[in-house]
């Protein structure tokens, strides 16, 4: 288990970003019900602390939610009790049949699993999606891709009552590395410290569309989240603007 998302980022994802998600509801939402009767099972991969798998909950579905973080699931397990949860990688653990595969919030890109890192780890992902998905059943999801930090480094930070968070990212060789230093209010009042390093591999769009059509899918790749959902982005209004350089794949399991 590596140390990635401990406890006080956990937190300050859960209160100060999960907005990001939340956005996605509609579409996401829109391009998993199918209407077809019966239950449904849809695996939420970096389900992080629960907020999509609790939104899927709602509409009816069977829900497994994977995430290599143990502060992530505990709180997951109390946001979607209904859920059934994996404390895993999702480059190793079993993927149970379903009908559709969701991961949200640059999931793909994270290397906190050595094995993400290595050649070929994005195709057989993909491959062992195609084994676990009904035919017709979509697989969803944003990537980070190459120019995803645009001046090449960048530092911002965030400041709130109880909590502050400093990030210094920079972007190279197809590699996105933040430096994360979260400041969090404890109950003595005194400010614990805690530092992350996140390293996320960054990729083409024509690459990725290759690798998931070699695996079965069919593919379509949309801007944001406010295309194709309740038609035709139209449903834009009060949703969160995509940051830039992401994407968003809906791929198809090919019926061959
Ligand atoms: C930015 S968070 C997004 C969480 C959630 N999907 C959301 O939108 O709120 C990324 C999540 O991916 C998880 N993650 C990263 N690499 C993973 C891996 N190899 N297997 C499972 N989860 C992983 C992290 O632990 C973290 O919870």
């Amino acid at each position: 288990v590596t140390g990635e998302y401990a406890a006080d980022l956990t937190f300050v994802h859960d209160v100060g970003f999960t907005n990001y998600v939340r956005s996605a509801v509609p579409f996401l939402v829109a391009h998993l019900v199918r209407g077809g009767g019966g239950q449904e099972t849809i695996i939420d991969l970096g389900c992080g602390t629960g907020v999509w798998c609790a939104e899927l909950l709602t509409h009816g579905f069977d829900v497994v939610g994977i995430d290599l973080s143990p502060d992530m699931i505990e709180l997951a397990k109390t946001r979607a009790p209904q859920a059934r949860f994996i404390c895993g990688s999702l480059h190793t653990c079993d993927l149970p049949p379903c009908d559709g595969v969701t991961a949200i919030g640059e999931v793909l890109n994270y290397l906190h699993d050595e094995r993400a890192g290595v050649e070929g780890a994005m195709r057989s992902l993909f491959e062992r999606i195609a084994s676990a998905i009904t035919p017709g059943g979509n697989f969803i999801f944003d990537l980070a891709l190459h120019g995803r930090c645009p001046e090449g480094s960048s530092a911002k930070h965030w400041v709130e009552d109880d909590w502050a968070m400093c990030q210094r990212a920079e972007e190279r060789y197809g590699v996105l590395t933040r430096r994360l230093t979260v400041f969090r209010k404890t109950k003595t009042a005194l400010w614990r410290r805690s530092d992350e390093v996140h390293r996320l591999r960054l990729y083409a769009v024509d690459d990725v569309v290759a690798m998931l059509e070699a695996a079965g899918f069919a593919v379509r790749v949309y801007e944001d989240w406010s295309e194709g959902a309740l038609g035709g982005g139209e449903a834009s209004g009060g949703l969160m603007a995509m940051p830039p350089g992401m994407s968003v794949f809906v791929a198809t399991r090919r019926d061959d």
